[in-house]
């Protein structure tokens, strides 16, 4: 076997230890699949051996779960179902094998398992964790679509009960050692390094060889679909998952039905009825576009796919940020958990130090919580210095400026900042709306000038958008995402344009939603189908969180800047008045279009004078339509971005569209969504809004000509932007 080793001790206990060789983690590839029935079968008929230890040979972790890409590609090679179960079932039917091949089987988990690696331990007879805040298990498979297809679904259910596994497996929620332990899903947890050992000590005690659930007489914990307390389960959870998912992942209800009919089988239908489900599950382009955006792309990305490989790697080692405010905070706190030394500056002393208190709240909270021990947090603290004075950024490798968003006080702090940069160190502006070119002017080494977008909170945003000016040289590129690469964020790399990518095609929801009000429709009704849409929250919502003085000083600057060409957008008068007549600035004065004094809030009653509603049609047929339109206003604004080259990698475009503004990750992100449409039938129903509601659902030339052809987007463009 190349993926695990087997030694048998003197006790007759045989260590098998798995180490996919050549990979940092262990991770269940076909190859790793294909092995294990191979050992299990050792260990049932050797009679040497008594009984068995699996545990981890990477320091990393015990394994990070299925290879989806191998798995994607092993599963959908055009075979038959039959095939495809067969594919399915080859892990299910090798966990099975394991846990009932006679001999007690302990698993050492010495280090995170999660999905298809937390499986594997379920099936052992006992589990022993390592008391490690490193460590996290769970099963995350719904976050790329999926749902654990390697008996997840049956082991933990009857293991800590169908409410305490759905919600699991429901959120993708990873445990800590202890937590897990408390919840029923390991046995012991052990100081780090004893894993083995505590493992062998249950199996030389007389471990019993058989689960729980293989006994005669076993009880679900909580109780099945037919018991008056395991019931509420079903019919609540049902509701439940109706009301976050909306219908729209397959994932999410396969795996409620695989649970409900696998609780009421024996062990060996149960694990059938879960690979039926898991198959049918695959097959689905939810589950097939969100693999290829939410793993594989997003992996690609992480690693660095477009970096230009000529551009020797580089380890941005001292970081200055320019504006301690609310997102330079944030970016020092992100550095300093990099463990990048930075340097924090703002107009005074007060406003630095602001800065840092920020940076210190965050860190406190990881110290709270056990993830950092005192001494960490110190040196972490200890490594942002909160200043005025510009002669501490010598010796940066990266500046990045984070000041009030206006050209004026920008330029002046570019130019007083370059003047103590080195050669070879650049300079990045965090600017959300000025276009990077411009910005560029006050630079005297544009080629070294970049937009490093980031998301508000820092902390927690994932996606980095990374935007060339005209002038940005492929150096400044490379470091730009050698420095998003460590510190552990998703980059994109985008063109100039207004708005560049992400804040431009994110507009576009929100200016339909207020195009619908101005039709007439419904505030409430407005909000509740962009939700079911799959975006995070409502349009309105949205426009609320952004601030509505904010859009109104933007559709000011934006008629400044294009003159004759500006045309408002519709709805722009409602929210004009709401902010210069009404004082109404969103969320952040708790009044927007909702009223934020109470609790859950509500729509504004004033509302109904400024926008009445005029629309009484609320049918499923008027309902999908209007989800579609948004989803559509969106989908045309990336497919313009791409015309005019904002973008040109349906990676990027699909990656960033979920992770920055949230699209529908059902979909796969705009382009998928695109391309499973159908590009005729797109530019058919994009045609059909344009003349009902307008131009700006006019599709572009670019997908006419694609569409005539029977193109796709990821046919036609992946692969094609190499490093550039
Ligand atoms: P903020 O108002 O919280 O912080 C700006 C900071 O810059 C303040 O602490 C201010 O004292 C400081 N500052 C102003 N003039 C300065 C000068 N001459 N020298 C040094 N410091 C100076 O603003 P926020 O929200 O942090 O935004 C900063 C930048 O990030 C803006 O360009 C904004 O467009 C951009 N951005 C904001 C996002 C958001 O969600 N708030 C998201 C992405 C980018």
């Amino acid at each position: 076997m190349e993926n695990f080793k087997i030694d048998v001790d003197a006790d007759g206990i045989a260590l098998i230890t798995f180490d996919v060789p050549g990979r940092s983690m262990n991770t269940l590839t076909g190859k790793v699949m294909q092995e294990i029935p191979e050992w299990v079968e050792r260990v049932k008929s050797d009679d040497a051996i008594k009984g068995a230890v699996l545990t981890s040979g990477k320091s990393s972790g015990f394994c990070a779960g299925a290879d989806l890409g191998d798995m994607a590609a092993g599963m959908l090679t055009g075979g038959s179902l039959q095939d495809a179960f067969d594919a399915g079932w080859r892990l299910n039917g090798a966990l099975r094998a394991l846990e009932t091949c006679g001999k007690p089987v302990a698993a050492a988990i010495n280090g995170l398992a999660l999905g298809g690696g937390l499986e594997l331990t379920l099936a052992c007879h006992y589990r022993v964790v390592g008391d490690s805040p490193k460590i996290q298990l769970g099963l995350p498979e719904i976050k790329v679509g999926l749902f654990p297809g390697g008996g997840g679904t049956q082991r933990l259910t009857r293991l800590i009960g169908v409410q305490a596994a759905m919600m699991a497996m429901t959120e993708g929620k990873s445990f800590r050692p202890n937590d897990a332990k408390g919840a029923g899903m390991v046995h012991e947890v052990v100081p780090v390094g004893t894993e083995i050992e505590a493992a062998k000590a249950w199996v030389k005690g007389g471990g019993k060889a058989t689960q729980p659930w293989d006994d005669k007489g076993f009880k679900l914990p909580g109780g099945g679909p037919y018991h008056p307390a395991g019931i509420q389960n079903f019919l609540v959870g049902n509701a439940m998952l109706k009301k976050q998912t909306y219908g729209n992942y397959p994932a999410a209800m396969n795996l409620m039905k695989a649970v409900y009919e696998g609780v009421q089988l024996p062990m060996d239908a149960a694990l059938r009825v879960e690979t039926r489900y898991f198959i049918k599950t695959l097959m689905t382009p939810q589950a097939q576009g969100m693999i290829r955006s939410l793993f594989l792309s997003k992996q690609e990305l992480d690693k660095g796919a477009l970096r230009p490989a000529d551009v020797p790697k580089s380890d941005p080692k001292k970081v200055t940020v320019l504006g301690a405010g609310m997102m330079g905070a944030g970016i020092a706190y992100v550095n300093a958990m990099a463990g990048i030394e930075t340097i924090l500056i703002d107009r005074d002393q007060d406003a630095a130090d602001k800065g840092k208190a920020h940076v210190e709240e965050l860190l406190k909270k990881r110290l709270s919580r056990g993830q950092l021990t005192q001494d960490k947090f110190d040196a972490l603290l200890a490594s942002v210095t909160a200043t005025t004075d510009y002669d501490h950024i010598k010796g940066s490798d990266l500046v990045i400026e984070a000041v009030f968003e206006n050209r004026e006080i920008k330029a002046d702090v570019t130019k007083r900042a370059e003047a103590q940069l080195e050669p070879g160190a650049i300079f990045g502006s965090n600017t959300s709306t000025l276009p990077i070119t411009g910005l560029a002017e006050a630079s005297v080494r544009p080629e070294d000038f970049i937009g490093i977008h980031f998301f508000s909170p820092v902390d927690k945003m994932m996606l980095v958008e990374i935007i060339l000016g005209e002038k940005t040289g492929k150096a400044a590129i490379a470091k730009s995402l050698d420095y998003v690469m460590k510190i552990k964020k998703t980059p994109i790399v985008v063109n100039d344009g207004r708005g560049f990518y992400t804040s431009r095609c994110f507009g576009t929801y929100v200016a339909e939603g207020m195009a619908m009000l101005e039709e007439g429709i419904s505030p409430i009704l407005i909000d509740n189908i962009g939700r079911m849409t799959g975006m995070p929250r409502g349009p309105l919502e949205m426009h609320d969180d952004v601030a509505l003085d904010l859009s109104v000083k933007i559709a000011k600057q934006t008629a400044e800047d294009l003159g004759d060409a500006y045309q408002p957008l519709p709805g722009s008068e409602i929210v004009r008045k709401m902010v210069e007549d009404l004082g109404r600035y969103g969320r952040k004065n708790g009044k927007g279009f909702y009223d934020y004094d109470q609790k859950p809030k509500v729509i504004w009653s004033g509302l109904a004078d400024l926008a009445p509603v005029k629309v009484d049609d609320s049918t499923p047929e008027m309902v999908e339509d209007q989800k579609r339109r948004l989803l559509f206003r969106q989908a045309v604004e990336v497919a313009r971005c791409w015309e005019e080259g904002v973008i040109d990698d349906p990676r990027e475009a699909d990656v960033g569209a979920i992770l920055a503004w949230g699209f529908a990750p059902w979909t796969g992100g705009p382009i998928t969504y695109i391309d499973q449409y159908g590009l005729k039938a797109f530019v058919e129903q994009a045609d059909a809004y344009a003349a009902k509601y307008g131009d700006r659902f006019s599709p572009p030339q670019l997908l006419r000509d694609m569409a005539a052809k029977g193109e796709t987007f990821y046919g036609k463009f992946s692969g094609q932007k190499a490093a550039a």
